[in-house]
């Protein structure tokens, strides 16, 4: 036992009181109980009327009875250093100790080093997170500059937006950064955004536990409202994640204000401050080779690095594979050799067993695919004929600056710069299609694979002859049909 200047020594010259230091009230009441014992066990009663001589009524119960019980149990310390003083007085008298008047001095400056904050209560750190990915590769670039961006940002809450495409991971990295850094935050909440169900109860949820919302559902106050208010003046740092938001527009009013807190937000939209936006990278031809060969147990690295290749670094389409390898007990080779098959590659991409996700890359773009063919067919458009290039680079302001002719496939969008715009503007919601530049863009090869996936051989040949008659049209000479 460790002694200290806080925790003074009492002792009684001749008699055996427990030794050691007073630590809190449970020790001082043993004392006081061992004192008890050696004044030979005076009543409750008698010791209450010498603590607490002037409260005395005749005929009465003494005051303090409770109180002194607590004591001598080690429930309270004294809240009265003079009543504590005259029973120690009192017990030593009857103990016949030498010098009450002393040990009364002692127990009162024990009193007195006590340190009368309560405990501290073991402070919880409310958590929703999802789990961590076991097979997480890469990423240790993505995950620091996230790390520096919340930490150096010049304002509070500090914002992050993971930006693109379904399946590049930002979740996974939005996640991960949470369970490394968790020993930072005094709370780590996230809230799956995708729709407005999805936020209200996420928010909801969050304010229960932060306690300013009625439990019991009865309360229809705006929960975004009470967890903004909450946050801004909780003590210690927090984390928000706001995952899978459609557009920056459409969380302006959920993200909190003011506070403590950094959030992170993933969304397939690309369009954030500068400030904010993250944009989540493909991983590149050897990290995403380790995972599979990882994942699949197939030592095969050159396989492995062919594959990662054909598809392009996409962590959902590398899982999809591996997933695909392993259930089906066969090879990274053998899976690339049916990769390679037109036919064959639709329905790999189409397969969506095994992935964390629960689907596969053709799925997860789907709900884009119908929502852009219902409001922006031009897009469609677009996405079908640049899927027909070489995925990078695409001089596409050039290919389409030019009416076409009456049976063109793409008249909608030749000659009419607007309607292209419109078409540029709607892939980029979801991240399809590359940061235009200079006239050009390009489409991750899956997406281009998706995509002529979806037609008929019949439609798929029509496309692909619009598209070279279009390059030759332009003499394009950097463009090559595939
Ligand atoms: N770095 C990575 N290593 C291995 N698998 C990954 C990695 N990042 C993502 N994944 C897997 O890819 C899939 C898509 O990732 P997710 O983070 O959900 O993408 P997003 O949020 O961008 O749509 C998930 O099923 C996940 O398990
Ligand atoms: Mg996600």
């Amino acid at each position: 036992m460790s002694h200290s200047v806080n925790e003074p020594t009492l002792w009684v010259p001749g008699r055996e009181l427990p030794s050691g230091a007073v630590h809190g009230k449970e020790s001082l009441g043993r004392y006081l109980a061992r004192l008890r014992e050696l004044a030979g066990q005076p009543t409750w009663d008698a010791m209450a009327r010498a603590a607490f001589p002037q409260a005395k009524v005749p005929g009465r119960r003494p005051r303090g009875v409770n109180s002194i019980r607590n004591w001598c149990a080690g429930r309270h310390a004294p809240a009265d250093p003079d009543a504590l003083a005259r029973l120690v007085r009192y017990l030593a008298k009857r103990a016949g100790l030498a010098d009450p008047q002393a040990l009364a001095a002692q127990f009162r400056q024990a009193l007195a080093a006590l340190d009368r904050t309560p405990p501290a209560q073991p402070q919880l750190t409310p958590i929703r997170l999802g789990t961590r990915l076991p097979g997480l590769t890469g990423r240790e670039d993505l995950i620091g500059q996230i790390a520096h961006r919340l930490a150096a940002a010049p304002l509070a809450p500090a914002i992050v937006a993971l930006t693109g495409i379904a399946g590049v991971g930002k979740t996974s990295a939005a996640v991960e950064y949470a369970h490394r850094y968790r020993h930072g935050y005094q709370l780590v909440w996230q809230i799956p955004a995708d729709g407005p169900g999805a936020l209200w109860s996420g928010f909801a949820q969050l304010a229960n536990i932060l306690g300013v919302r009625d439990r019991a559902g009865r309360d229809s106050t705006d929960p975004v409202l009470q967890v903004h208010t909450a946050l801004a003046t909780r003590p210690g740092r927090w984390l928000v994640i706001i995952d899978g938001v459609p557009e920056a527009a459409a969380i302006r009013h959920v993200i909190p204000p003011v506070g403590d807190g950094h959030v992170i937000v993933t969304s397939q939209h690309p369009l954030w401050p500068d400030e904010q936006a993250l944009p989540v990278p493909v991983l590149d031809a050897a990290t995403a080779a380790r995972y599979l060969t990882a994942a699949t147990k197939d030592p095969d690295a050159g396989a492995a690095r062919a594959l990662a290749e054909e598809l392009g670094g996409l962590p959902l389409a590398l899982e999809q594979a591996a997933a695909y390898i392993r259930a089906a007990g066969e090879s990274i080779g053998g899976y690339l050799a049916l990769f390679r098959d037109q036919d064959a590659r639709a329905a790999l991409l189409a397969e969506s067993g095994g992935t964390a996700y629960g689907k596969g890359v053709a799925a997860v773009w789907l709900v884009a695919f119908e929502h852009l063919a219902r409001h922006e067919p031009s897009a469609v458009t677009l996405l079908r004929l640049l899927s027909c290039y070489a995925p990078d680079a695409i001089p596409y302001r050039d290919l389409l600056a030019e009416p076409a002719g009456p049976g063109a496939q793409s008249r909608a969008l030749a000659g009419n710069p607007f309607e292209l715009n419109n078409a540029i503007i709607a892939l980029r919601r979801y991240s399809l299609l590359q940061q235009p530049a200079d006239g050009l863009t390009s489409v991750h090869r899956l997406v281009q694979a998706v995509t002529l996936g979806q037609l008929t051989d019949g439609e798929r040949a029509q496309w692909k002859a619009e598209a070279a008659e279009l390059m030759e049209r332009r003499n394009a000479a950097c463009v090559s049909v595939i």
